[in-house]
């Protein structure tokens, strides 16, 4: 039996419907711990502990406000094509305690505002799906990334199992749902995500070296190689 892959319905353009934008941040408050823990725990694999953070497609910045507490050394930069999101995760950092130790700026993520080989890390959370010209994002992260700096980008992907896909839909209608707006949410972005053979297609365009895709149930993971201490 052939089972044909939808194809991608893309949500790419950014939340500026400011109840829609403060509805997600509140729930995001409230339930992205885990998340946060998880991206936490591949930053210190890498055993990245200062230089210069860029997040991509912040959001309402909760994981840079929560590793700037965990990782105080690192200087974080984020950035949100949403200026309605811009605000918001400038007064989550206000509220959390930690105004100054993430720079929220308006950005987009075809046009990084970064030097040349500048950063030591990038991230880019449950963004990927949002972007509908993935190499020229993946391009400007080579451009920006120090030799030796890394990357963790995380996504939905499109050919997760459709009971994963079905599982999850029914956790975000429960904990995200009560917004009309924001019922569906979880569902349009997984249309939008790319499966993981459009991503490595992706990549192998880009000029990215040194990565590696792996999944986590509904998530790909794209991660820089971690470079063998040889010290
Ligand atoms: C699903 S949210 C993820 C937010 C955050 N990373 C998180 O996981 O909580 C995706 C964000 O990407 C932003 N976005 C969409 N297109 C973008 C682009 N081209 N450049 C920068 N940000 C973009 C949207 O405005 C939105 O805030």
């Amino acid at each position: 039996m052939v089972i044909l892959m939808k194809e991608r319905i893309s949500e790419s353009g950014v939340i500026e419907d400011q109840e829609l934008a403060e509805y997600y941040s509140l729930m995001a408050k409230k339930h992205m711990r885990i998340p946060c823990q998880r991206v936490l725990s591949r930053i210190e694999a890498k055993g990245i502990h200062q230089g210069n953070c860029l997040d991509v497609g912040t959001g309402p910045g909760i994981f840079p406000i929560y590793l700037s507490k965990t990782l105080p050394e690192i200087q974080f930069k984020a950035i949100d094509l949403s200026p309605v999101m811009v605000d918001i995760a400038r007064k989550n950092a206000m509220e959390a305690g930690t105004t100054g130790k993430v720079d929220f700026q308006l950005g987009s993520a075809y046009s990084l505002p970064c030097e040349n080989q500048s950063l030591d890390l990038l991230l880019c959370i449950n963004t990927l799906h949002h972007l509908d010209r993935p190499v020229d994002f993946f391009n400007e992260v080579a451009r920006t990334l120090k030799a030796e700096g890394s990357f963790v980008i995380v996504d939905f992907h499109r050919d997760a199992s459709f009971v994963w896909i079905g599982l999850f839909n029914l956790f975000w209608k429960l904990f995200f749902g009560k917004h009309p707006k924001a019922k569906d949410g979880f569902i349009e972005s997984v249309n939008s995500s790319y499966t993981l053979e459009e991503c490595r297609a992706f990549l192998n365009q880009s000029q990215l070296t040194k990565w590696k895709l792996y999944t986590r149930t509904i998530e790909m993971w794209v991660e820089s190689m971690t470079v063998p201490n040889n010290g």
